[in-house]
């Protein structure tokens, strides 16, 4: 899979450990920023995995802020972004089983370092599931139109 990742400030300590984790699996990963903990605006660093992934470039996004909820809000702005900020295990399945979340938001400063691993691995392993499921999302893909 191709898979775009991005961390304001608040989320680079754990943004780098998923990077380590991923770089245990076979994925291509590319990382948009930030790469020091100067304080940034978590938008910039949202902006380009979404587009990313909208315009088809990158099969997945990673994002991690300081909750996982800012950078989500801006992901979800961008046309065709399913974001959400996911704090457990059973959401993880469930956002990607029923919402097929395009984009995982997590919190550096609200998550364990296994749990977010545990986390992305299954976002990256758990399909859509598709059936009525497809109908909810294509609503709301018309709210966007
Ligand atoms: C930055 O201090 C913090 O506001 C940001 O990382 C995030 O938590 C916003 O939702």
């Amino acid at each position: 899979m191709k898979i775009a990742i991005a961390s304001d400030h608040g989320g680079l300590s754990l943004k780098k450990e998923i990077l380590n984790y991923l770089s245990t699996l076979s994925h291509t990963v590319q990382d948009f920023g930030c790469f020091t903990d100067d304080s940034v605006d978590y938008p910039d660093y949202a902006k380009p995995v979404a587009m990313g992934v909208a315009k088809g470039e990158f099969d997945r996004g990673i994002l991690v802020c300081g909750t996982g909820v800012g950078i989500s809000i801006a992901a979800n702005k961008v046309k065709g972004i399913r974001a959400a900020s996911v704090f457990d295990t059973e959401t993880a399945k469930l956002t990607r089983e029923h919402n097929n979340l395009n984009v995982l938001c997590l919190g550096g400063r609200i998550l364990s370092v296994e749990l977010a691993k545990e986390i992305v691995k299954i976002f990256l392993e758990t399909p859509f599931a598709g059936g009525r499921h497809e109908g909810r999302l294509k609503k709301i893909a018309e709210m966007e139109k």
